[in-house]
């Protein structure tokens, strides 16, 4: 599933102890082990080889271009969600005609980017955007390639900010609206509509959600044929759950056993776009302990890590392991791992069962390769951490760590406040 794994009681990514990567580096920082992205990668390519599927890595869930380069090298594509993914995904090398562009939101500086770019598939979520990429595309006097992405109502059980495939939410066109541009398709002369696109949720575990929409959208291209309407992608999102504590997630060859017979049916081309399942497992947020702290009533671990470096457990309740970077005997004690930041929510576990842990031991928060450090920011002014990657025997700095002058790097005193005392360094 991953490899991260005790040795001698010492944590190690692949042949790479993660105390002397600290060591190096110092704390708190992203760990991403080459082979577990590699591995995942591999896995959903082989489970879906019958259909030879474009396998478009969600960037929104790790965009370093490293990790994106590691994965494009080995024939991935993206799924991209803004004109800032797309300058990336290019300077990572991906192929253009291997980009798919979700969002509710394009700008038209984004939608001219991604044209000029090439890429395979705007996937459109409302009449209003494709009027807008039929517009700008025929300034431009060229033809953009769209897949309409269908919201087909399914209830995905998960957290619900991030369940996206029912009617509640904001994303893709709802069916009916979905046949009436299909039959209006005339109206968008600069339009090649080739796809149809779903993405239900995230971190959904069960098979029966994406069963549903897959065979709801593959009995509407059924329809289309019908009508002469041919479709030629079917994209199928992300959303494949991974273990974060005692999930019981399929499998990638599960999955495409579950929904392979109706997408074999369609005739059309597949596209996945996995995230979590290809960078989840594969990566670790590795920190160091501060301070104990028992009020009588609770004990803290509280560490350099904060809610701003992975804000998973404060924004969803999300469950990591925390395992001790070193393994030790000792009694163990219940003890919420908390960070620095000023507020409640700052926390990375609590009520866990962890040995006595002495000032500058290191704790590893497992599972914190998807959604992690790109969903990081500078709150309290804090430093965005580092990020490493390990291959083998080998680990290198794929991102560095954030300096002071990184930190008020376009901040601007206006003139009018330049009179007050001169300020220190
Ligand atoms: N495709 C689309 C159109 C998406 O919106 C997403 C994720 C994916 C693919 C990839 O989904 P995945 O395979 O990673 O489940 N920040 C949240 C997750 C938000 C997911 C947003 N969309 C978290 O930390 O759990």
């Amino acid at each position: 599933m991953h490899d991260f794994h005790f040795k001698n009681n010492e944590l190690t990514c692949e042949s790479v102890r993660v105390s002397d990567i600290a060591e190096c580096v110092g704390t708190p920082f992203y760990l991403y082990s080459y082979k577990t992205l590699a591995d995942h990668f591999t896995k959903i390519q082989k489970a879906f080889a019958a259909v030879n599927p474009e396998i478009c890595f969600a960037m929104k869930s790790n965009g370093n271009l490293a990790v994106v380069k590691a994965l494009a090298d080995l024939g991935a594509g993206v799924d991209i969600v803004s004109g800032g993914e797309l300058k990336k995904a290019l300077l990572a090398g991906v192929n253009p005609q291997k980009i798919v562009f979700a969002s509710v939101g394009k700008t038209e500086e984004e939608i001219t980017r991604a044209l000029k770019a090439g890429i395979l598939l705007f996937n459109a979520e409302s009449t209003a955007e494709l009027d807008e990429i039929n517009r700008i595309a025929g300034r431009l006097k060229k033809q953009a390639a769209v897949a309409l992405r269908i919201n087909p109502d399914v209830e995905a059980a998960t957290h619900q900010a991030i369940t996206t495939g029912t009617l509640k939410n904001k994303f893709g066109i709802d069916l009916d609206s979905t046949r009436r541009i299909l039959k209006a398709r005339k109206r968008y002369p600069h339009l090649k509509i080739r796809g149809l696109h779903i993405h239900i949720g995230s971190q959904i575990v069960q098979r029966e959600p994406f069963v549903r929409a897959i065979k709801k959208v593959a009995a509407f291209i059924d329809e289309l044929k019908g009508q002469g309407i041919r479709i030629e992608y079917f994209d199928i999102g992300g959303g494949l759950g991974i273990i974060y504590k005692d999930e019981k997630p399929q499998t990638a060859e599960d999955f495409a056993k579950a929904v392979l017979p109706s997408l074999q049916a369609t005739g059309v081309r597949i596209i996945l776009e996995p995230g979590r399942f290809i960078a989840g497992n594969a990566g670790i947020f590795v920190t160091k302990v501060l301070y104990f702290k028992d009020n009588g009533y609770k004990k803290f671990l509280i560490v350099d890590g904060g809610m701003n470096d992975l804000i998973r457990p404060s924004l969803y309740g999300a469950y990591h392991e925390i395992v001790p970077v070193t393994k030790t005997k000792g009694k163990k004690v219940k003890v919420d791992v908390v960070g620095p930041i000023c507020e409640s929510g700052d926390f990375f576990g609590k009520d866990r069962m962890l040995p006595a842990m002495k000032k500058g031991a290191l704790l590893a928060v497992m599972s914190a390769g998807a959604y992690g450090h790109v969903m990081s920011s500078n709150y309290n002014a804090r430093l965005r951490v580092a990020e490493v990657m390990v291959k083998g025997t080998r680990f290198e700095v794929i991102r560095k760590r954030e300096t002071f002058e990184d930190l008020t790097r376009g901040e601007i005193i206006p003139s009018f406040l330049k009179t007050g005392r001169k300020a220190t360094s």
